[in-house]
């Protein structure tokens, strides 16, 4: 089972910074899962909330910022909200990337400034999933660079779960761990989709998830989860 740092070792470090990064993989995280916005229209920032206040000393509404704004403030511990190229830089060929689109204005300069990314950084490609509850983005990314790995998000139990997974060629789906059971597990193995679990922070839960042969999942605590699979 993959050991992926939800927003880096966030139980550790502010989430979605460089120091969170870096804190999963010295803890021997398979990977790093952080959440996207689009400013401008042209750049993406690492950062959760649609409002600054919670993790930044700013105040207001993230897509109003721009990206000189931004990256004045401090996400914690004097690190700055990271760019996406902050964020490759601490990857290797080995390290698995999960980047969560929240927020995109322009889908079509995302994957513009993402394949412009992935030229200056082609190791990263193999062990890329992109996902999002935006479905949509999912189709148009899948559309634009087939070979990039999609995973979509659901966090209810889909009533039609068949039709729902068979509608994306994705290598996974991501499933909140609150509806997480083994005959959903069984049904998208069922169609060759790997399951990714979040967000996966009970020692209990994490034993569940390995017992019903979860493929990730999405922690803060990467030590942890570690000392138990
Ligand atoms: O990517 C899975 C998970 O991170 C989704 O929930 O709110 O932590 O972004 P959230
Ligand atoms: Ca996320």
């Amino acid at each position: 089972m993959l050991i992926i740092g939800h927003r880096g070792a966030s139980g550790y470090a502010p989430e979605n910074t460089v120091e969170a990064f870096k804190l999963a993989l010295i803890q021997k995280a398979h990977g790093i899962e952080c959440d996207v916005f689009q400013i401008e229209g042209t750049s993406s920032v690492i950062i959760h909330d649609f409002h600054l206040d919670r993790t930044t000393n700013g105040k207001g509404f993230v897509p109003d910022c721009t990206l000189t704004d931004i990256r004045r403030l401090n996400a914690g511990n004097g690190n700055k909200v990271p760019v996406l190229s902050e964020l490759f830089e601490c990857l290797n060929e080995t390290t698995w990337c999960n980047l969560e689109l929240k927020y995109i204005e322009d889908i079509h300069a995302w994957v513009d400034e993402i394949k412009r990314l992935l030229a200056a950084y082609p190791y990263i490609v193999n062990k890329l999933v992109i996902s999002s509850f935006n479905h949509p983005w999912l189709r148009e990314i899948a559309n634009q660079m087939p070979t990039v790995k999609i995973a979509y998000l659901i966090a209810h139990y889909p009533l039609h779960i068949v039709k729902t997974i068979k509608e994306f060629d994705a290598f996974a789906v991501n499933v909140d761990i609150n509806i997480i059971n083994q005959k959903l597990v069984d049904v998208i193995h069922s169609n060759n989709q790997q399951v990714w679990v979040f967000t996966v922070n009970k020692l209990e839960d994490m034993k569940r998830c390995r017992a019903m042969g979860v493929d990730g999942i999405f922690t803060n605590y990467p030590d942890i989860a570690l000392d138990c699979i």
